[in-house]
């Protein structure tokens, strides 16, 4: 990387580092089952040729890279995070470390992209102009996140977030504690500001069209998928 990470970007680096070893497992847990099902689902739902070329954003240990390489793609995992590409390339990803703000490739570089838990991250508008920017005409993306229930399922979900969570993640211990803690404010934070419509409005001023948006686990989950003009 050669940037000066921003604030966020140094919230996120300090957030993952010490959980990268057992990450998957504990967010599998935390989750209740739910999130290796989401990322299965919004794998599933991409239009991708076989040897499609896939970016796989903020990819982590590599959980989404594993699902498309199993379908054929021919995937980099990229990601800010060297402790959790490390993970990512013990498992044989190919591995590219850099910020989503600045892509490392030409534009129309790749047939597919993905992105998991990125968005909170990141400054949503210009980071998904640059994701799109990497893409071909015609490609396809897919994207994972935490929803947001409403309805008689937020209350528990607000429980959860702010009780339950912070207990275990402090029960777990080392990064965990930090995690717990600060899950459920900044998946608030988010939706305050792009809910539902808005979230759309920047996916499409960003060059995207066809649009789909799928909630997941009582609305917990939320996966999006569309296509570059
Ligand atoms: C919750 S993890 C998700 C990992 C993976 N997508 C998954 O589904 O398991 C979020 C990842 O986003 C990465 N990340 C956060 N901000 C980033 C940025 N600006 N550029 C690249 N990666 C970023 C973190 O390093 C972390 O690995």
């Amino acid at each position: 990387m050669t940037a000066t990470p921003n604030r966020k970007a140094l919230q996120a680096l300090r957030l993952f580092a010490p959980i990268a070893g057992n990450y998957v497992r504990w967010a599998a847990v935390l989750s209740l089952g739910q999130d290796p099902r989401w990322r299965a689902a919004m794998v599933a739902g991409l239009k991708l040729s076989p040897q499609a070329r896939v970016l796989d954003v903020a990819a982590g240990t590599g959980a989404i890279t594993r699902l498309l390489e199993a379908r054929g793609a021919r995937v980099i995992a990229f990601d800010q995070s060297i402790e959790m590409l490390g993970v990512a390339r013990r498992h044989g990803a190919t591995a590219v470390r850099g910020t989503a703000e600045h892509l490392p490739f030409p534009d129309a570089s790749f047939d597919g992209l993905t992105f998991g838990y990125l968005l909170r991250y990141v400054d949503p508008a210009p980071t998904m102009r640059e994701l799109v920017r990497v893409l071909r005409p015609g490609g396809e993306i897919g994207m994972v996140e935490f929803g947001r229930p409403s309805g008689i399922w937020g209350p528990w979900w607000w429980v959860y977030t702010r009780l339950v969570l912070p207990i275990a993640g402090a029960t777990i211990g080392s990064g965990w504690r930090k995690v717990g803690s600060f899950l459920g404010p900044s998946i608030d934070a988010f939706y305050r500001e792009f809910p539902d419509d808005r979230l759309a409005q920047v996916w499409e001023s960003a060059g995207l069209v066809d649009v789909r948006v799928a909630r997941r686990s009582l609305g917990g989950g939320l996966i999006m998928w569309a296509r570059k003009a």
